[in-house]
């Protein structure tokens, strides 16, 4: 699943440039699914099974990013804007990848000044694409990712967009261990990796319009609250699959999150509970489609979320995969 997770987080995807991800993922449920389709908005849909409870899991491809506003040609700085909740504390020195290839680095003036010990606002920021010909490739209106490759240190990986490549990556492990099981399953699930979530969950809500699904579950990641001086989230790496319960977009439905607790209890899968007071993710749009759709969601808690080096752990990952596996297996009725 390494070399699945590493492909997934070094693409290049900003939220509404999917394309890439989404061209990968083609490639690996190809064979996974009974029916593949890509909406307008660029979202791709995977039915697996038919008839039954009829149920969506939701990945985003996309992910924070910024994009070109003004180029000054002679001199290769850009001014840019955010895609996506950008920290302007971790932006000083981080390289930017556009499209073509080109690395950016961001700066801001008076670099042994204030804005050194304090972040400046986004707008005193410029990135660097100077190739020291005079020529800069980059025009406005071209966006960028982040860039990092990723690393592993025993069981922990760091990489920009784990955040949510490392669902994408859950999602496409449980479409090829149901398929391995296959007279289990009598349901419908669409798992959907979806588009613009950084931006405000755009791509979800139409795609769970089209779906009409009786319920749905949502993958990305979670904080955690175990770094050091910080324990105001019970939320531990490496202590299991988080699932969520409340976010400031989302109330689980008690009956959802039960269904997830006794199936995680029957299974012997390690589990949490993710109480979350900033942020929420695709489930919170899902839930408010058409007549409304029962929504939970499974999280893998990472660390430096919206920074290049968000940090998960495998156990975690692997306990998310059997948990949606178990879950998509056994619908709840509702
Ligand atoms: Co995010
Ligand atoms: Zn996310």
């Amino acid at each position: 699943m390494k070399d699945l997770i590493q492909k997934l987080v070094e693409a290049w995807g900003p939220s509404g440039y999917e394309h890439h991800v989404r061209r990968l993922i083609e490639a690996e449920v190809a064979d996974l699914a009974d029916e593949v389709s890509v909406d307008a908005l660029g979202n791709l849909i995977c039915r697996v099974g038919k008839g039954g409870t009829k149920i969506m899991v939701a990945a985003h491809m996309d992910e924070i990013g910024v994009m070109a506003t003004y180029a000054e040609k002679k001199s290769g700085y850009l001014r840019f804007t955010g895609i996506g909740g950008l920290l302007n504390t971790t932006l000083m020195g981080s390289r930017v990848r556009f499209e073509d290839g080109t690395i950016g680095v961001i700066g801001a003036p008076d670099m042994f000044g204030s804005s050194r010990m304090t972040a400046p606002d986004l707008d005193e920021f410029y990135i660097d694409v100077s190739d020291g010909d005079g020529n800069g490739a980059i025009d406005a209106g071209m966006p960028a990712t982040f860039w990092r490759p990723l690393e592993v240190r025993g069981s922990r990986l760091i990489a920009k967009a784990m955040d949510d490549r490392i669902s994408c990556a859950i999602a496409i492990e449980a479409m090829r261990r149901l398929k391995k099981s296959r007279k289990k399953k009598p349901n419908e699930v669409y798992f959907v990796f979806t588009v613009q979530e950084e931006v405000g969950l755009r791509g979800a809500r139409p795609a769970a319009y089209a779906i009409n699904p009786d319920l749905a579950i949502a993958l990305d990641v979670t904080s955690s609250g175990d770094m050091i001086k910080n324990e105001k989230m019970a939320v531990r790496l490496g202590a299991g699959t988080a699932i969520k319960v409340h976010d400031s977009g989302l109330v689980v439905p008690p009956a959802v999150r039960d269904w997830m607790v006794q199936r995680a209890e029957a299974d012997g899968i390690p589990y949490q509970l993710e109480l979350l007071t900033l942020g929420t993710t695709d489930a919170a749009g899902i839930q408010t489609a058409r007549a409304g759709v029962a929504s939970g969601c499974i999280s893998t808690p990472c660390r430096y979320v919206h920074t290049t080096s968000e940090t998960v752990d495998i156990n975690d990952v692997e306990a998310g995969v059997k948990l949606l596996v178990g879950l998509v297996a056994n619908p709840v009725a509702l």
